[in-house]
């Protein structure tokens, strides 16, 4: 298949005015695949309503089919059509934090959208995004929009629309370019159909942030770790995901401990890569090192994070050792993806010694 190319200015104040983005929403009304800029990550999308649709989005990604897809809205109303109830944390929410990086999961409206969307679940993740170029696409195809991130299932989540061409070229119909995404990780996933709202998928807005609006929320418990015999509640939550081709170890300790376990690595004749922020970008030697942002500053380390992790895999080295942040604000979602990208795999400093 062509994969079509445009590239849009990431503004968009008129969407009128761009051609290209009338010729992606035609596509997907024809039910074809495109994907498009979020300021979270690259979203393939593909009509929500349509089984035709929402099957080729599975068939390009690679993706499990009992993984359900959040849909996208550009208009509240939309939310009605497809909610069969709309919570009272659920309304706070969308007024603090839409359009935004959070995606409440809401009982479905029987009938409002295809099942592969749901993987057979009665509940659905809806977010509206708030980058301009995907809300002018939802507008002008006048659908619900179901979009996963638009990587090949198991990559790390593509945060430029050339991640997506490297793993999505020929595969899918359109690939709208509006640049650099802007978080850098996903949004929340938020089940508000539960008492007390639980987060499934850390992200975009942090546990404190929901918390000032509604209160207390939980962590799924699936989160916290491997083992215990707990099942994240989120689908997706289960698999591989984010990473490089090399194995990810994930350094608890000090850089001088991190240095040793490079070396070791290196003296047995090994490429080796490391991930670290600015702070220590000058102190730590491996023969690939990928800065990923400030420690000082988590944001930077989430916008970046996907991108150096893919950095890898063009540079073909055998193990890669990655600094740890504090779990907490969006260092939550950073460490949640790091720990994908690891498999769980620490070395810790005070086990060595
Ligand atoms: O930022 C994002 O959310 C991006 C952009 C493109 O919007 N999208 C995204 O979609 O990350 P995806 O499909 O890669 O991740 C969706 C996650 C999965 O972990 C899935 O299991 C979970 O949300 N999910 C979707 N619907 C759900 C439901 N009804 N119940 C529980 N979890 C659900
Ligand atoms: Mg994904």
């Amino acid at each position: 298949m062509e994969t079509k190319y445009w590239v849009v200015d990431k503004t968009v104040e008129n969407p009128g005015a761009y051609p290209q983005l009338a010729e992606a929403a035609q596509l997907l009304k024809e039910k074809q695949t495109v994907a498009f800029p979020t300021e979270t990550v690259y979203g393939l999308g593909a009509d929500a309503t349509s089984d035709e649709a929402v099957d080729k989005i599975f068939k390009a990604k690679g993706r499990p089919s009992d993984n359900p897809l959040i849909v996208h809205i550009a208009e509240e109303k939309q939310l009605e059509e497809l909610a069969e109830e709309i919570p009272e944390t659920a309304k706070v929410l969308m007024k603090a934090f839409w359009p935004g990086p959070l995606t409440l999961v809401v009982k479905v409206k029987k009938g409002a959208l295809s099942k592969k969307v749901t993987a057979g679940l009665d509940t659905v993740g809806i977010r509206m995004p708030r980058h301009p170029v995907a809300l002018a696409l939802i507008r002008l195809a006048g659908l619900p929009i179901a979009a996963p991130s638009a990587n090949r299932s198991g990559k790390p989540s593509p945060t430029l629309a050339r991640h997506v061409r490297e793993d999505l070229a020929g595969k899918i119909a359109g690939i709208v370019d509006g640049g650099e995404t802007g978080v850098g990780v996903e949004s929340t996933v938020l089940d508000v159909t539960a008492e007390v709202p639980v987060i499934l998928r850390p992200g975009g807005v942090t546990k404190e942030q929901l918390e000032e609006r509604i209160g207390k929320v939980r962590l799924d418990p699936g989160l916290k770790g491997t083992g215990a015999g707990t099942r994240p509640k989120a689908p997706g939550m289960k698999y591989t995901h984010y990473a490089p081709d090399a194995p990810v170890y994930l350094v608890d300790g000090s850089t001088a401990f991190m240095q040793r376990m490079i070396d070791a690595h290196r003296e047995k004749g090994e490429v080796t890569g490391a991930i670290v922020t600015e702070e220590t970008s000058g102190i730590v030697r491996a023969d690939v090192v990928a800065v990923c942002g400030r420690r000082a500053s988590l944001e930077t380390v989430a916008h970046h994070l996907y991108d150096t992790l893919r950095s890898f895999d063009a540079q073909k080295v055998d193990v890669i050792f990655s600094e740890i942040f504090p779990r907490e604000g969006i260092g939550r979602a950073i460490m949640n993806r790091l720990e994908k990208a690891a498999g769980h795999r620490y070395v810790k400093e005070e086990d060595v010694q």
